[in-house]
């Protein structure tokens, strides 16, 4: 048999020709590509799913809001409020660009930081750009005597809470 000309001989005694090189070769390719397929097709039948936060968040206990309180909690963008008529919540996301407004203790109104828009500690516009008044949220209070707010839910204005 004819010695190939072309092998290399190899540290360990073997010889490693251009033929094995792209077949080796070869073989990797298809197996990157088969990878990337197998990756694409994963990806393409997983559920395309955005998993978020339940709208549904837990206020905690009533008396943890003093009477005449605005409390925001800047994480859910709501406001609790304990006004003499009850309680309720607001939308604390500015409803002309969606900016988190602020309650402002010594003026007596909720603002928004972006294009100075004031609402009333009931959500009713007072001015500025916001063509809509804060949306008061569906609230209620549980078997354990906790605050929960619906923020996916809103609901007429003047519909309090009273524990
Ligand atoms: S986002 Fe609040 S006034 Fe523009």
């Amino acid at each position: 048999m004819a010695e190939d000309k072309k092998a290399v001989p190899l540290e360990n005694g073997t010889e490693f020709n251009r033929r094995q090189f792209f077949v080796k070769l070869g073989i990797g390719s298809l197996s990157i590509a088969a990878a990337g397929t197998a990756a694409f097709g994963y990806q393409f039948l997983s559920p395309n799913v955005l998993y978020e936060p339940s709208p549904t968040v837990n206020a905690g206990k009533p008396e943890s809001y003093p009477l005449d309180s605005v409390t925001l909690d800047v994480n859910s963008g709501i406001y609790i409020i304990h006004s003499s008529e009850g309680f309720f919540s607001l939308s604390a996301v500015c409803t002309h660009l969606g900016c988190l407004t602020a309650w402002k203790p010594e003026l007596g109104m909720i603002a928004c930081p972006c294009h100075g828009s004031k609402f009333k500690q009931s959500g009713e516009k007072i001015e500025g750009p916001a063509p809509k008044p804060l949306p008061w949220k569906k609230m209620w209070v549980n078997d354990d005597g906790d605050l929960l707010v619906d923020r996916s839910t809103d609901i007429r204005p003047m519909q309090f809470v009273r524990v």
